[in-house]
This record gives structure tokens, sequence and C-alpha cells, in this order.
């Protein structure tokens, strides 16, 4: 493969810095390079530097001219549920006239509607809707999306999903990081006991025996799993060496944060209710806490997490979508951008770490990606815009012009 010389970019944010997630202050360090470039080889970061240096070694390099534009690493989206069947209009319909989401869901409509769904499409549709799905994410900047399971609810609905999260990693450019969230809702017809035990016995064996995820996810709510059943579950994968990310706090505080930090889980998700003890719990374990302001945003409500008290307390944010039907119908991580400034008070430079580097770690892939550092692979946007700060702040579409995924261009100019 020919390398390849990007120059001239008005800013190429780097997130260089120490091999591990960043915390608190370090939150604001975004490593900028003015009129920045990368040289590229062999779809990794050979260099990054000034532009007129990379020219100086670009040698027979492809020259790509970044022409005074923002470069920032591919997003990371370390939340996503994007393999489902149909959508949720009537969901989004009624809450418009004033309904819960546990309103809804009583009425037939919530998760259990795409579960129906995603059982009744065959595995080349599920495939194709998926298929769709990452092309919105790649045209909002996204290269990595972790990838959850959770509307099949039998084992072989799970196992269907879970494949197609796979043909999605073959068939796609962005890299997908399979999920295993069996435990989304108990399926009708089902105590949530016996459920678990299914879960516990017969699909956590399954999934692990087929290495289809790197992690196990449960909805730790009321109603959906409690701590109990959430802990039996999460113990039962981490036995067969899943990592964990757990649901959390999200429409009641149930002592999901807790829950993630006494199990050393990877990552507590939502955390809309969190107070102060549980921040404090995921600090002292290392827990990080991945904020979805876009579910907030578009359930209607207000009650955003507490990101600030969270980056304050010197935990390693992340912000992700939480792309679903339901909840989150959003896969723009600069929407998120938008609505982690406006609504939950980080800053730019915050929510630019929270969205790279930090997601990266969180998946397991920092020394990989979410940064652009040599020896990175090489997966990038730019931006049309001079100042980073203009992702967050121009918001409702996305100001991408062109995505590259290991140095190759994948969409865009
Ligand atoms: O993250 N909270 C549970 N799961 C999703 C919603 C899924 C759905 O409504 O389909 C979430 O918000
Ligand atoms: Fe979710």
């Amino acid at each position: 493969m020919q390398a390849l010389a990007i120059l001239h970019a008005s800013q190429l944010i780097t997130l260089a810095g120490p091999k591990r997630p960043r915390a608190g202050g370090e939150m604001s360090d975004l490593s900028i390079i003015r009129d920045g470039g990368i040289l590229i080889r062999d779809s990794r970061i050979d260099r990054v530097d000034s532009s007129d240096e990379i020219e100086r070694r670009a040698g027979t390099a492809q020259i790509v001219n970044a022409g005074g534009r923002v470069i920032l690493p591919g997003f990371v989206d370390a939340h996503a549920h994007p393999v489902f069947a149909g959508n949720r209009l009537d969901d989004f319909e009624r809450r418009a006239r004033g309904e819960t989401y546990e309103q809804i869901a009583a009425a037939g409509g919530g998760i259990w509607s795409t579960v129906e769904k995603t059982r009744a499409a065959s595995d080349s549709d599920l495939l194709a809707q998926a298929k769709k799905h990452a092309a919105w994410f790649l045209r909002c900047g996204t290269t990595t999306v972790e990838a959850k399971s959770g509307y099949g609810l039998t084992l072989s609905d799970e196992l269907k999903s879970l494949r197609v999260i796979r043909r999605l990693n073959e068939e796609t450019p962005i890299e997908f990081v399979p999920t295993f969230l069996g435990a989304h809702t108990p399926p009708r017809g089902m105590g949530a006991d016996d459920y678990v035990d299914l879960v516990i016995s017969k699909m956590l064996p399954q999934v692990a025996s087929e290495k289809l995820a790197e992690f196990c996810d449960v909805f730790c709510e009321g109603g959906y799993f409690d701590i109990k059943q959430s802990k039996m579950i999460l113990t039962a994968a981490k036995k067969l060496g899943l990592k964990l990310r757990i649901h959390a706090d999200q429409l009641s505080n149930s002592g999901g944060a807790r829950l993630a930090a006494d199990l050393n889980a990877t990552t507590a998700d939502h955390l809309e209710k969190t107070n102060g003890e549980g921040i404090a719990a995921m600090k002292s374990a290392g827990v990080q806490p991945v904020l979805l302001p876009g579910s907030v945003y578009a359930l209607g409500s207000t009650a955003y997490p507490r990101a600030r008290d969270m980056i304050d307390a010197g935990l390693a944010v992340v912000i992700a979508s939480d792309f679903n039907p339901g909840s989150s119908p959003t896969p723009c991580m600069p929407m998120v951008l938008s609505l982690a400034c406006t609504q939950m008070k980080m800053s730019p430079a915050e929510a630019v770490t929270a969205a790279t580097i930090n997601a990266a770690y969180s998946l397991n892939r920092g020394n990989k990606i979410g940064s652009l550092e040599a020896g990175k692979i090489a997966n990038f946007s730019i931006f049309d815009c001079e100042d980073y700060r203009e992702i967050a702040y121009w918001f409702g579409f996305p100001q991408t012009r062109s995505v590259y995924v290991k140095g190759e261009r994948v969409t865009g100019a």
C-alpha cells in the first residue's frame, strides 16, 4: 500500500499523552498541532508533526491537502445497540404526547416490541439493516463502535445478533466490539429468575465458547434485572473471561454504580441517577463512567448525569451515543458532543477526550486507537471547520468532510 501524507490541518487534534485513560484535568489537554500533518504507512500512523516536517519526509507518499481543516481521531462509540429490526415510531409519537418510557413499555412498546421484530427478521435482513446503521456511524466520523446484542432474548436469537456483529466486522470498514446483552429485559412469558438461569446456564457458555463477545452487559434496573440478578449474571460472565459493562442507575438510583465497582466492571453506563456515593465507588475501583446524553435528550428528560462531579472526582469519563431505536435513535457523535457541552457542562476539549481516547481505553483498545500517535491505526476524520470546538458548537448536522479507516478514505471527498 502506498504511503499517505496528510498536510495542512488547521488543528491536528492528536490526544497524544500518557498510555492510559485521561482523568480529571487531563481531559482538557488535546495535544494540538497547528498546521499539522500525518504520515501513514501500512495502515498505521508513522508520524504526526508540523505540516512542513511531514512534507519533508513524505518521499513518494500520496499527498492529501486538508486545506486548513480540523483533523480528529475517529470517534470511538463505546455504547451502542446497532443490531435491531425496524424502528419505534409509535413510541416516539406517544412520548411526544407525554407518555413515559415505562408507560410505553407497559402498553406494548419498548424493548419488547423491537425484540419481536428482530426475531422475525431473517439473518440477511438483520445484517442489511445493521449495515445501514454502520454507514450512518461512518458518515458522522465514528470508526469504532461497541455493539450489544439484546433484542433476541433466546439462545438462537442472541447468537443470530452476535453473528451479525461478526459479519459487520468482516463486511464494513468499522471495527465493532461485541457485547453480550442477553439480560436486556426478561422475555414475555418467562419470569426474570428463570431467564437469569437460562442466560447463565445456556447462553453465556455458548457465547464464550464461540468467542462471540468480549464484554457482558446487563440492564440493571427495577422491572428489568435487580442487583442480585445482575450480579449473578455478571459474575458468571467474568468467570468465563468476559469483561463487564453495566446499564446502571438510568431510571432510578438502584446501586448499579456500586455494583460495577464491586465487580470491577470496566464501565458503568448511563448513571443519570447516580449520587456522590456511586461516584466515589467508581473512583475507588477504577470504573469508567459512560455517559449517554442522547438518551436523556430523546426521552425528553432533563435529568442528565453529573458529568462535572465525575470529572472533578478524577474519573476518566466517556461519552457515547447509546444508538438504539427506543431511547436514543442517533448514531451521531458530534450531536453527543453538543449535548455534553450544552447539557452536562463539559468543555469541548473534555467532550473530545471522552469520545476518543477515553472511549478507546474503555473498550480495551487504548493502545491501538483513540489518538493520533506513531504506531496507532490510522483512523481519523477531516472536519469542515477550522477550530475543533465548532464540532460541538454547530449542531444537528455532521461537519465530516472525509473519514479514514486504516489509512484509507471510506467516505467523503
Ligand atoms: O440504553 N436501557 C436499556 N437499553 C437501552 C434502550 C433500549 C431500547 O429502548 O430499545 C438504553 O437506553
Ligand atoms: Fe444502552
